[in-house]
């Protein structure tokens, strides 16, 4: 059996992405941004994990509004860094962990999820910005990837509900696992971030602060508001945040929230991002 070591959340705005390709880390506007995130690759140095489930969304990179999956799961051996138009960036591709990303497609199948199944697909902002802040600028990454791809573009967007579902799926998937690989998994997107409409440059900082919060001990909250409440208190972009609780319906019910940063405005976002343990896992460790 695979070991889920823990669940992390974060931001993946792009600008990040781009602050590091420049080299604008310690400048005063991004530096209490990445500061947060020291303790956060210390963490992931210790853990050590083998695999990184990373629940995302693409940007009408690899897939346009002329087809876009409810679903999607990548099961290849490599996945190319995506030009978002400003050029192909400087970081290395990613390894999929093909083994198990295959044994997920059979238990999604089976519970009934029915991805779309991706042998080759080019990532964008949505995976690379949360594998650079955890990982930093390796010469190749530590870890192999399996992408999970959410719809939060085009509505209608899956349910809070189902993604919990999901997560729980992905933790029998884990279980079942004859490997003993290390896992994490990543939900990314958020915080509340508007880029469109009316609201466009919405932002709701307590929204965002109660997020951080309570997504370790009262998810139930938030996997049973509805798409609109996400839009309404997050922004239509925010909604994104509902990819979390793929990563927080893993976990187990009691969970110890490792540590968790905030800093706002990251472009027209709310950055944020949380790590959490299962309480049994982090007695283990402390044994
Ligand atoms: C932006 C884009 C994103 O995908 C996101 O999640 C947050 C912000 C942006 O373009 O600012
Ligand atoms: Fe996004």
């Amino acid at each position: 059996m695979a070991e889920l070591i823990g669940g992390c959340g974060t931001s993946h705005v792009p600008s990040i992405g781009i602050a590091l390709d420049r080299g604008l880390q310690d400048t005063p506007d991004w530096k209490p941004f990445f500061d947060g995130y020291i303790p956060a690759k210390e963490w992931i140095a210790e853990q050590k994990p083998d695999i990184a489930v990373v629940i995302f969304n693409d940007h009408g990179n690899a897939f346009f509004l002329d087809r876009v999956p409810t679903l999607a799961l990548g099961v290849a051996e490599d996945y190319q860094i995506i030009d978002e138009g400003w050029g192909k960036r400087d970081i290395p591709p990613f390894k999929g962990a093909a083994d198990f990303s295959w044994h997920l497609a059979d238990a999604m199948v089976e519970g009934h999820f029915d991805p779309l199944i991706c042998r080759e697909i080019e990532l964008d902002h949505g995976i690379q910005v949360p594998m650079e802040l955890f990982f930093g600028r390796p010469e190749a990454w530590p870890v192999k990837i399996v992408p999970i791809f959410v719809n939060t573009v085009q509505y209608p967007i899956p349910t809070p509900q189902r993604m919990w579902e999901l997560g729980q799926l992905l933790r029998r998937a884990i279980e079942s696992w004859p490997g003993d690989e290390r896992i994490v998994v990543f939900g990314t997107g958020g915080l509340t971030h508007q880029l469109q409409g009316a609201r466009a440059g919405f932002m709701n900082r307590d929204a965002d602060k109660a997020w951080l919060a309570e997504i370790g001990p009262n998810p139930e909250k938030y996997r049973d508001w509805t798409r609109e409440q996400f839009v309404e208190t997050f922004g239509s972009e925010g909604a994104e945040l509902i990819m979390w609780l793929v990563m927080r319906g893993a976990m187990d019910a009691d969970v110890r929230t490792v540590m968790s940063h905030y800093y706002a405005p990251a472009s027209m976002t709310g950055a944020g991002m949380v790590v959490l343990e299962n309480e049994v896992h982090a007695t283990e460790e402390a044994a």
